[in-house]
């Protein structure tokens, strides 16, 4: 089982849009992918894959992931009142995302990719935390589970303003030893409907920081003005065709060419 973290420094660049688009899609090539939302303040991946009904079930001790096909998906947000913002105090925030990990009837999987909200806060260290003291384990249930963390996606605009705060969250990555994988840049590009140029909205500044930290681009995805409309178009990357559609295969082979190389 190979683990990915998407992660960045910058909220709203679309970390989730990326995490479920990379689950479904791994698992539509037949591999069987969990996918976990770990993001308690904001959590928006089960209304991407359109589950925002689903309650959690349990079999009396263990929690029952959301199967979607080869996808089985958790989410904090089963737990919570959707509607009511929570305020978690940090003790209570890391029992409640090492019970998703921990308690939740995963099985035998290929993938687990694990959603976070932005920056270096309480969700990646606990995350952290849990797999270091479970790795090799002997007595826990989900023991095949708790291998090492293969590497991190990291999602980015190419603001500048964007970049600053990614560029921390790479630290942060190195310091804690855990590869990364690539950066994929997000919201690249418009291709104008009229004249069919891309209008590099943002710039292409994300190659300065690929070269100062050493890390590669692995993806650039357009601006799709559907996706950002319609919550549910967001599993555009899986259903795209085209440049959008190569694009995105090639970031999804490129990932997983490099957890192969490092595991
Ligand atoms: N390539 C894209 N084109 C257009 N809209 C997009 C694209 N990617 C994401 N969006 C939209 O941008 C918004 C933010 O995306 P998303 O929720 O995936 O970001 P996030 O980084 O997970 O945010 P947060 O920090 O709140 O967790 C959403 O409305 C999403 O639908
Ligand atoms: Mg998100
Ligand atoms: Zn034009």
């Amino acid at each position: 089982m190979k683990t990915i973290m998407v992660m960045s420094g910058k909220g709203g660049v679309g970390k989730s849009t990326v995490a479920v688009n990379l689950a479904m899609e791994l698992s539509l090539n037949g591999n069987k992918v969990g996918l976990l939302d770990v993001d308690i303040h904001g959590p928006n991946d089960h209304i991407i894959l359109g589950v925002e009904d689903s309650e959690i079930m349990t079999d009396g001790k263990k929690f029952k992931p959301v199967e979607i096909g080869n996808l089985k998906f958790m989410t904090i947000a089963f737990a919570i009142d959707r509607k009511d913002p929570v305020i978690w105090r940090g003790p209570l925030k890391s029992k409640l995302i090492d019970q998703f990990i921990q308690d939740t009837l995963w099985g035998d999987l290929d993938y687990m990719i694990i959603d976070f909200p932005p920056g270096s806060g309480d969700e990646p260290l606990e995350v952290l935390k849990i797999y270091e003291n479970k790795v090799n384990k002997t007595g826990s249930e989900n023991e095949t589970l708790f291998h090492n963390i293969q590497g991190a996606v990291i999602v980015t605009t190419a603001q500048r303003v964007a970049l600053g705060d990614v560029e921390k969250i790479i630290n942060f990555l190195k310091k804690m030893k855990i590869p990364i994988i690539g950066l994929w840049e997000n919201m690249s590009y418009y291709t104008c409907p009229n004249c069919g140029a891309r209008h590099y909205l943002f710039g292409k500044n994300t190659d300065e920081l690929a070269k100062k930290t050493n890390i590669d681009v692995i993806a650039r995805i357009p601006l799709i003005p559907e996706i950002g409309e319609k919550f549910g178009a967001a599993l555009f990357l899986t259903r795209s065709e085209g440049d959008v559609r190569e694009e995105f295969q090639k970031a999804v082979n490129t990932i997983m060419e490099k957890l192969d190389i490092s595991s």
